[in-house]
């Protein structure tokens, strides 16, 4: 029970790694409420994980909905102690080909919508006197060029840079880190994948597989724990060593 009594918000909590993460946070002892973006999923997510607190259907990029949905959450948790931002979306193409309505889009799902809803947790958090932490998925595309995916990429370096002016400007009291998954199995990527993709894939990564959603979670925590008391504005990648081996050398 290491995060017992801790109430937590995790978006895009209902599939994926955030639903891992909502599943192990419930069993560590946190009071949680997740956050979807499709009803259908909030439905489904509530009678999966009937221990949730509260669940909200909700778009990040809809910033009068985050102010309603943060003021449900606040409500029925009497609270925020932790953050996760992890509601985000991909679309892969060229470059050339990415239109600008699908550029906009991505922004403002994966960057405006983690601006909107950290930004009134974080004013939240200063006014308590313990704080809070939160922790944002970004990914190592924020680091490391893949292809395809450029808008993408862009959206994940720029939650790198917000976070690390997030843990200065919040510290003491809020603690602000980053997780950067790497490949992880979840129907973000099957969406993408054929079976040869999926072969080719785990032939890059030296661990020779996908991280599991459960994986990410002990990760997750670990940063929401008060274990993780003076890590702040860090960057906590878990990428079975994928970012480390692009460039080394094959002999
Ligand atoms: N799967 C990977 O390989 C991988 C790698 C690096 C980073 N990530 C990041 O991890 C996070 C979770 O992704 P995942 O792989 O679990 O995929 P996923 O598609 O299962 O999860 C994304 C979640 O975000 C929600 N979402 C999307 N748009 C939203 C919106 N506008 N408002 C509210 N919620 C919205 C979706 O409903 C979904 O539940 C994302 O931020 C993603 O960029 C994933």
């Amino acid at each position: 029970m290491r995060l017992e009594g801790k109430r937590v918000i995790i978006t895009g909590g209902s599939t994926g790694i955030g639903a891992g993460v909502a599943q192990r946070f419930l069993k560590e002892g946190a009071k949680v409420s997740v956050w979807c973006r499709n009803p259908d999923n909030a439905k489904a997510v509530a009678q999966e994980l009937p221990g949730l607190t509260h669940v909200a259907a909700v778009d990040v990029a809809d910033a009068p909905g985050v102010d309603v949905a943060f003021a449900e959450s606040l409500e029925a948790l009497g609270g925020l102690d932790v953050l996760i931002c992890n509601a985000g979306i991909s679309i892969r193409n060229n470059f050339v080909d990415i239109d600008r309505e699908e550029f906009d889009r991505v922004m403002r799902v994966n960057v405006h919508g983690v601006f909107y809803v950290s930004q009134l947790a974080a004013r939240h958090m200063q006014a308590q006197e313990n704080g809070g932490a939160i922790l944002i998925t970004a990914s190592t595309s924020g680091v490391t060029a893949y292809r395809y995916y450029a808008d993408y990429n862009a959206s994940k370096g720029a939650l790198l840079a917000m976070m690390r002016t997030m843990a200065i400007e919040l510290a003491p009291k809020i603690r602000v880190n980053a997780v950067n998954p790497g490949y992880t199995m979840t129907p973000m990527q099957e969406a993408e994948y054929s079976p040869e993709m999926l072969q080719r894939v785990n032939g890059i990564i030296p661990m020779g597989r996908h991280a599991r959603p459960e994986e990410l979670a002990s990760l997750f925590v670990y940063l929401a724990s008060d274990e993780a008391a003076y890590a702040s504005g860090g960057v906590f990648t878990l990428d079975g060593a994928e970012s480390v081996a692009s460039g080394a050398a094959t002999l």
